[in-house]
């Protein structure tokens, strides 16, 4: 009676050309490893859930991307989503689903584009996990200890009178979502802190309650299309309730409200790849520490790079320090890796521009 849930609606905006509308960050393999982002989230919860267990849930436009890179799904297991309602609306709508066949279920809760290194370890995790919440009315999160002041990731802080020593389970005591740098460099340095991974465990009861407590008017326009989740009047009925659901993440609407919040502190090589450099610092690197993951490329006098291009292309690289340089079909992009953060006003500029 494990379920996985695997949220695939969001956009990555941070890596454009590559994360655009039309193909979203967990649909690329951006490593060039052979599989996707969110095939590799499909690969890392399979020895934990059976297949037939898997919902994916995201945009609509996104199913027929869903089901060709996990033949292994049926249809039905594939949630489509007429807006965009962040996480919330979505875990809402894959809770719904999973009571038509389970009410007794656990659930995984898990984000589409993230990279773990461990996998042995991951595991093993996530197994201690399902465990705890199968006896206990806890919303489990995964935490992971900081090692910098990051403003994009909740922050975790355990109970006063605890260890706070990896792979225990212990009570949360607040969670802060995306804090500000002040903020955030207060938590990291006060050592009490991690960061949430994205990564939730609870059983179905559980997470419902907490829905009911904290988004009572998320959970009762679901409850009020209930009966018709998992028949052929499930996509219409969906459609009716999106437009009136608000937008609010998970986060936002209940880890930071609800009080049996606990966390499983772990270390399983996790990283969000969130953003070019993060990528850059998990990919292969070559002699000059350029990281040629797609394409077919030639450097010479360049090093720190990294290169994602098409795998059709040739490129040549010459005298360049510490750039992304970047292809997909119409767009590239070649910009010094310390100014990614600027890639957000680029993409409003180039499509305000041509
Ligand atoms: N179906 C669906 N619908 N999925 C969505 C939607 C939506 O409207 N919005 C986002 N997602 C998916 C994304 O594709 C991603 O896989 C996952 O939900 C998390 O959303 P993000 O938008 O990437 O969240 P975040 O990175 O800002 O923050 C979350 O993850 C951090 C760790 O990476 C939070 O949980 C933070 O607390 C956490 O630290
Ligand atoms: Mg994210």
């Amino acid at each position: 009676n494990r379920y996985c849930v695997i949220m695939a609606g969001g956009i990555g905006s941070r890596f454009w050309p590559l994360s655009r509308q039309e193909t979203p960050k967990q649909f690329l393999d951006i490593l060039g490893t052979g599989r996707t982002l969110i095939q590799q989230t499909f690969d890392r919860f399979l020895p934990i859930c059976p297949a037939e267990n898997f919902l994916v849930v995201t945009s609509i436009e996104y199913k027929d991307l869903v089901l060709e890179q996990l033949p292994e799904l049926k249809p039905n297991q594939v949630l489509t989503e007429p807006y965009r309602r962040n996480t919330a609306p979505c875990i809402a709508y894959s809770n719904a689903w999973i009571k038509t066949r389970n009410p007794q279920a656990s659930v995984i809760v898990t984000p589409a584009d993230h990279l773990i290194l461990k996998q042995e370890e991951f595991v093993r995790v996530i197994s201690k996990g399902v465990e705890f919440v199968e006896e206990n009315n806890s919303l489990l999160t995964l935490g992971i200890k900081p090692h910098r002041p990051e403003t994009g990731y909740g922050y975790i802080q355990v109970s006063d009178d605890s260890t706070n020593t990896l792979g225990e389970i212990e009570p949360v005591k607040t969670f802060t979502e995306k804090p500000n740098l002040e903020l955030a460099k207060v938590f990291f340095e006060s050592g009490e802190f991690f960061w949430n991974s994205g990564i939730f465990l609870w059983s179905l009861e559980s997470i419902n309650n907490a829905f009911d407590n904290h988004l009572p008017d998320v959970k009762s326009l679901f409850d009020s299309i209930q009966d018709k989740i998992n028949t052929e009047d499930e996509l219409e009925s969906i459609q009716n309730i999106y437009a009136d659901c608000k937008n609010i993440s998970i986060d936002y609407g209940i880890m930071e409200k609800a009080n049996n919040v606990c966390v499983l502190t772990a270390d399983f090589g996790w990283s969000d790849l969130g953003t070019w450099s993060s990528l850059y610092e998990h990919s292969v690197k070559d002699n000059n520490k350029n990281a040629i993951n797609t394409g077919k490329v030639l450097t010479y006098d360049s090093k720190d790079c990294i290169v994602n291009i098409p795998n059709n292309t040739k490129a040549v690289i010459q005298g360049l320090d510490g750039y992304i340089i970047a292809q997909s079909n119409d767009c590239l992009l070649i910009c010094p890796k310390n100014n990614e953060q600027q890639i957000r006003q680029f993409t409003a500029d180039i499509s305000t521009q041509f």
